[in-house]
């Protein structure tokens, strides 16, 4: 355990000291985590928004609210996820990050995923999606699906900003999230709801 909190420190201090793409300069804080450091589920969203960037802490605003009501509904503790996103640093304007700053990124991410070891990956929204598997998804045809790979299960799912937008959108995300607690459950990752 040591020797992975020693990991995790030198991990958290590359990625603050990361200035691969162009975030960085108008960042207040590198976002990297929330939840378990290591966790069964890994959740990928975008990118921090405002209030990410300000407290340093993924989906801590209206979209983490939402979130965090689905993953409270289905018996998430907290050391059942890790949050995070596939950029860590706030896009100008909370514009989409770039191409180029996914891929920037995208090293320490895969670091990232190989010490938090989750057994199920769920990606929220199309970005996540993207910076996944490398082409643009047409959401309602991949959501709600696992890709299983190397192991692991891969679903994706709208973000929960779409769901703000119209409340009627938070139907499709809650089934989702209520697939990934099955599979959690059927692979034994987690055990099962009372
Ligand atoms: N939206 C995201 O995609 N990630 C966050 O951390 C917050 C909002």
């Amino acid at each position: 355990m040591e020797d992975f909190d020693a990991k995790w420190s030198e991990f958290e201090n590359k990625c603050r000291a990361c200035n691969n793409c162009g975030l960085r300069a108008g960042a207040q804080n590198v976002v990297i985590y929330r939840g378990g450091r290591q966790a069964p589920l890994m959740i990928v969203g975008e990118a921090p928004g405002e209030q990410e960037d300000i407290k340093g802490i993924p989906f801590c605003g209206r979209s983490g609210q939402l979130l965090q009501n689905l993953l409270a509904s289905y018996g998430f503790g907290d050391n059942d996820y890790h949050i995070c996103n596939i950029a860590k640093c706030r896009p100008p304007q909370n514009r989409r990050p770039t191409p180029d700053e996914i891929r920037a990124c995208k090293p320490l991410l895969a670091e990232q995923f190989m010490m938090v070891r989750p057994k199920v990956i769920l990606l929220c929204g199309s970005t996540a999606y993207e910076g996944f598997f490398g082409t643009k998804p047409v959401m309602r045809d991949v959501r709600g699906k696992f890709i299983e790979k190397n192991g692991y299960y891969i679903m994706t799912t709208y973000h929960p900003a779409f769901a703000l937008r119209n409340p009627k959108n938070k139907m499709p995300i809650y089934e989702d999230m209520g697939k990934v607690r099955a599979k959690l459950e059927e692979i034994g990752a987690l055990p099962p709801l009372e």
